[in-house]
């Protein structure tokens, strides 16, 4: 069960490159950056958005205040909580290498000031600071099962907003069918951009229906914290019925667009990965069973389970599209 190993760009091994370490990056901001976050930080905040002293708030700050936040009891699963320390050091990141063990190297990610754009169909284009953004947001935590494409699996607590408080900020116009999302490309932190065959930047979609589902979430924080770079700082997707490639980490942008995004996976290996990529026990990857899956805190192989066991809330969002390939 060690599908971790089987890499999910194998046949492209020939032309891997010895991987580099992280340029050491700087520890302080240059002053146009810190210009420009101030700038950026200035949009839409208002005196109330603001917690009360903060002088940093405006875009060099700490969202720290903001963790622990309430958990909703209304997501939880019975399934062992993983350990912190296995959810934070096993991760999938490219940007920072292709393999398991990037949570060092992620610490060399600039993640303040930190714009989001939000653009295309909206009636409210707007660019926005991180921290503006997530202190006008309703923050609460979830607990949810998780499921890797690779197959392992672990159950976390994501502190984050419904993706729907974003779409509704963003107030989608009538055309807007999906909502296209993008990682941060920073060459200078980010030694996996150099590893040229891949189609950066990270980008995923979803349709406005999975969007706006209640399940989506944008995460923030994960454990009662800010969210660590590894995991995705400082904004990341969180879909849980959808294999985790869809969690889309560190976003800077979404595009609301009448046209279906062609996401990472699917644009490197359409027969391997598509768009809808929905959790399905019985539906095999091309290279691998889906059958079960392996949890990441005891190693323990587990039957995986029809849209990760979240069916009653989003199995209606695929009636009458049997026709699509809707679990790759
Ligand atoms: N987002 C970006 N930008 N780059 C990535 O390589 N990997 C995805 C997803 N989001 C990835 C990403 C995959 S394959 C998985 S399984 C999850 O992130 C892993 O999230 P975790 O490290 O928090 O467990």
């Amino acid at each position: 069960a060690q599908l971790e190993d089987d890499m999910l760009i194998r046949r492209k091994k020939g032309w891997e490159i010895p991987e580099r370490d992280a340029t050491p990056q700087a520890i302080y901001q240059n002053r146009r950056q810190f210009l420009k976050g101030i700038a950026a930080g200035s949009i839409g905040a208002t005196a109330a958005s603001l917690p009360l002293g903060s002088a940093l708030a405006q875009g060099t700050g700490t969202t720290a205040d903001l963790y622990p936040v309430s958990r909703n009891p209304a997501y939880t699963v019975d399934r062992e909580m993983t350990e912190k320390a296995k959810a934070l050091t096993y991760n999938n990141f490219y940007e920072f290498g292709s393999h398991k063990s990037i949570s060092q190297a992620a610490q060399a990610m600039n993640i303040r000031p930190w714009t989001v754009k939000i653009d295309g169909l909206v009636e409210n284009p707007i660019e926005i600071d991180f921290e503006d953004l997530v202190r006008k947001m309703p923050l609460e935590e979830r607990v949810y099962r998780f499921r890797c494409v690779e197959g392992w699996a672990m159950t976390v607590p994501w502190s984050g907003f419904p993706m729907k408080a974003l779409v509704d900020f963003a107030k989608p116009l009538s055309g807007a069918k999906y909502v296209e999302m993008e990682t941060a490309s920073q060459k200078e932190t980010m030694p996996g951009l150099r590893q040229f065959w891949y189609p950066w930047p990270y980008v995923e979609g979803l349709s406005m229906a999975e969007a706006t589902n209640e399940l989506s979430m944008i995460a923030t924080g994960i454990y009662g914290e800010e969210m660590p770079k590894q995991n995705g700082a400082p904004l990341r997707l969180v879909t849980p019925w959808k294999y985790g490639f869809k969690n889309i980490k560190s976003i800077v942008r979404f595009t609301f667009t009448d046209e279906r995004p062609v996401s990472f996976w699917e644009e490197l290996n359409k027969d391997e990965y598509g768009f809808w990529a929905n959790v399905n026990p019985k539906v095999p990857h091309p290279r691998w069973s889906q059958a079960q899956e392996r949890l990441l805190n005891n190693g323990e192989s587990v039957p995986t389970l029809i849209y990760n066991g979240y069916g009653d809330y989003v199995a209606d969002i695929y009636k009458g599209m049997e026709n699509e390939k809707l679990f790759m």
